[in-house]
């Protein structure tokens, strides 16, 4: 039989899907009674319009019913308290600034998506970055940083997603295992944000600080094409950010992309490499792609003095995805598009900053 000590621990061992913590360490069961071959348990939600309401309900059941001895669950859901969601919020968050989320003290790799000229495929490549990482076992964060042309919930699907606010905390919609935030899930999509520099600085630096992503190893951010206040903003504020600058083939467009690599580093930023997007491809059929031409990855990579860490081809495949939803980059595997994108992905963590290898300076 089971102990109501022990159902505790199983109901308490449930992940809630959007703090990603088990239900126990973050104080949400508040009872857990056996009477006879009956669970009776209440779990506290943060609050009562809980997305992820659904979820929590079908899994303490789940767990409570995987006990032995145990055929029947009386399920209460509940509301924290104020005083117990402020407690919440402090444990998780803290109230951290910025700074101390992401900058130099912080273990979180921060990588900047940028480029000169727009519709090279910056938000294409954001958003399949942080899909593919999170897909090898990395915990990702996706700040979609382009202010007025926001695009990132819906290459990922969740345009309708709302974020959850708990008290200081802002907790981002997931999905494909990364949490993802976006202008575009408090704004009207039908309505133009017109935002001067000001306001889109107390934006990105109200994700950096307000959004809980959980424990983070990477958060990627994908910024709006050229070089102003925006990426201006998140140099400011995550001045030790990666950047990965991305470009077409075009060698017209080498230029401007150049120059948002350089006004990375002039902001303190480490470019990590480019990615050419859009490239020419050969089919299995042996048929040529061409569109864009070539040259334009490796000529920009080598006035930055970085690597060119691959080329994407310009296909089917990724155009289609970006309208379904889902990313290309979880379709097929053998796709060329796919395996040209794992091939960046590797270079991509290869690049990560060695951390704790670096000499103690010995001074006499
Ligand atoms: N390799 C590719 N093959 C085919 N289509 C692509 C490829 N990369 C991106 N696209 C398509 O090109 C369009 C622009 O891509 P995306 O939105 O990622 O560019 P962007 O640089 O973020 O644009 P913006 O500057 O507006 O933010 C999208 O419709 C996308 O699906
Ligand atoms: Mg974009």
């Amino acid at each position: 039989m089971t102990s109501p000590e022990e159902l505790r621990a199983a109901v308490g061992a449930v992940i809630d899907p959007e703090l990603r913590r088990s239900l126990g360490e973050l104080g949400m069961v508040e009872s857990a009674e056996v009477d006879g071959t009956t669970a009776r348990v209440t779990v506290l939600l943060t609050i009562e319009a809980c997305p992820k309401r659904s979820d929590i309900d079908a899994e303490v059941r789940a767990a409570a019913l995987a006990m032995s001895g145990i055929d029947q669950v009386e399920l209460t859901l509940g509301v924290m308290s104020v005083e117990a969601r402020k407690a919440l919020s402090a444990q998780l968050h803290g109230g951290r600034k910025a700074e101390d989320r992401f900058g130099p003290t912080s273990l979180v790799r921060v990588i900047a998506v940028s480029s000169g000229k727009g519709g090279v495929g910056k938000s294409t490549v954001a958003a399949n970055l942080a899909v593919a990482l999170a897909a090898r076992g990395q915990k990702v964060g996706l700040l979609d940083a382009d202010v007025h042309g926001f695009s990132i919930p819906g290459l990922l699907g969740i345009s309708d997603e709302k974020p959850t606010k708990v008290e200081d905390m802002i907790l981002p919609p997931r999905a494909f295992d990364v949490g993802v935030i976006s202008i575009g899930m408090f704004v009207d999509p039908h309505t133009p944000v017109s935002w001067r520099g000001p306001m889109m600085h107390r934006t990105i630096n109200q994700f950096l600080s307000d959004v809980y992503f959980g424990d983070l190893d990477v958060l990627i951010c994908d910024l709006p094409p050229g070089t102003g206040d925006v990426a201006i903003s998140l140099g400011q504020l995550v001045p030790t950010a990666d950047v990965l600058v991305v470009t077409t083939p075009q060698t017209s467009a080498s230029d401007i992309a150049e120059r948002s690599g350089l006004v990375a580093r002039q902001l303190g930023q480490r470019v990590i490499g480019v990615v050419e997007n859009m490239s020419d491809w050969t089919d299995s059929n042996g048929v040529e792609h061409t569109m864009f031409g070539a040259g334009g990855g490796a000529e920009v990579a080598a006035r930055l003095a970085v690597p060119l860490l691959g080329t994407i081809p310009l296909t089917p495949s990724v155009i289609a995805a970006g309208d379904s939803g889902i990313p290309f980059s979880v379709g097929d595997p053998a796709d060329v598009a796919v395996v040209a994108f794992n091939r960046i992905v590797d270079a991509v963590i290869e690049s990560a900053p060695k951390r704790g290898t670096a000499s103690i300076p010995l001074s006499v």
